[in-house]
């Protein structure tokens, strides 16, 4: 096991990062808000092959939330994460306290228009404002050479690519291949919601996915009976209801009325309470 340092405070990772810059490390950034599964260790495990140094933050990001969505109950295990980091040979852990990230009288956000209004942007009001503004805060106190992105949240990478890019950020956004379960379930930390039962029917989304791919694969690139196909596989499973399904151009999220290699499929489901997303590309 590795030495896996864990940081609380905002000025001691400052201070460290200081320090590694002027030892002329690399720096790789893997944030995330805990609860570490498999997908997150293949982004630490990338970052670790490219950088000198890997940092992983966990901070379960309030103002990314909505007022009925589940902050309250988001799995938190720190014991756990570290004790993954240290396996995985993480270098530091940055742990900040909500108190720390948003003191009293914090009123400063981050907002990337257009892209953010898309797909789950439609659903979630003010949740990518949260995403790109603690993202940004994360990289001004990691100040990463390389950060690290899975693309099952793919609307997220493409919105921090760019914001990276508007603000003239100087950092490497790389993402990386959603990782499945063997059955096909994209990991995800809410998984840990759904009831035996909910987990049956939460496959119905990846089948429905690599179905419509095949499909398309055959020759298939009308969007409505593409979507109409993955509608019926996920409404033929009991728990699910679907929030959307849209097959969407890879880089500006606009929904595709031919469909073409490289598109991607992306979708939001309800499977009983738990709200799950996924994509597959084309
Ligand atoms: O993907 C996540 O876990 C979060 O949205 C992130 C990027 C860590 C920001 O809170």
């Amino acid at each position: 096991m590795g030495q896996t340092k864990l940081i609380k405070s905002i000025s001691e990772m400052k201070e460290i990062v200081k320090d590694l810059k002027i030892e002329g490390l690399s720096i790789g950034f893997v944030p995330t808000m805990g609860y570490l599964h498999e997908g997150h260790i293949s982004l630490m495990e990338c970052s670790k092959r490219e950088n000198d140094i890997t940092i992983v933050s966990i901070f379960v990001n309030p103002i990314q939330f909505g007022k009925n969505e589940d902050f309250d109950k988001y799995p938190r295990d720190i014991e756990r994460d570290l004790k993954i980091c240290k396996e995985v040979g993480v270098n530091y852990l940055f742990n900040p306290s909500q108190k720390e990230m948003y003191p009293k009288g914090y009123s400063t956000f981050v907002i990337v228009e257009g892209l953010t209004e898309k797909l789950c942007g439609a659903f979630r009001e003010g949740h990518f404002r949260g995403v790109t503004t603690v993202v940004n805060k994360l990289f001004n106190i990691v100040k990463p050479d390389r950060a690290y992105f899975g693309k099952k949240d793919y609307q997220q990478l493409k919105v921090i690519e760019r914001m990276v890019k508007d603000l003239n950020m100087d950092i490497e956004i790389i993402g990386c291949p959603i990782v499945r379960e063997a059955d096909g379930l994209a990991l995800s930390s809410r998984n840990k919601y759904l009831s035996p039962e909910e987990r049956k029917s939460a496959l119905s989304i990846s089948k429905a996915l690599f179905k419509a791919k095949k499909k398309f694969e055959a020759g298939e690139t009308d969007p409505y009976k593409l979507i109409k196909l993955i509608k019926n596989v996920i409404n033929s499973y009991p728990y699910t209801r679907i929030q959307y399904v849209e097959i969407v151009d890879s880089e500006t999220l606009e929904p595709k009325t031919k469909v073409e290699k490289g598109d991607i499929i992306a979708v939001a489901v309800f499977v009983g309470d738990t709200r799950l997303i996924d994509n597959i590309e084309l």
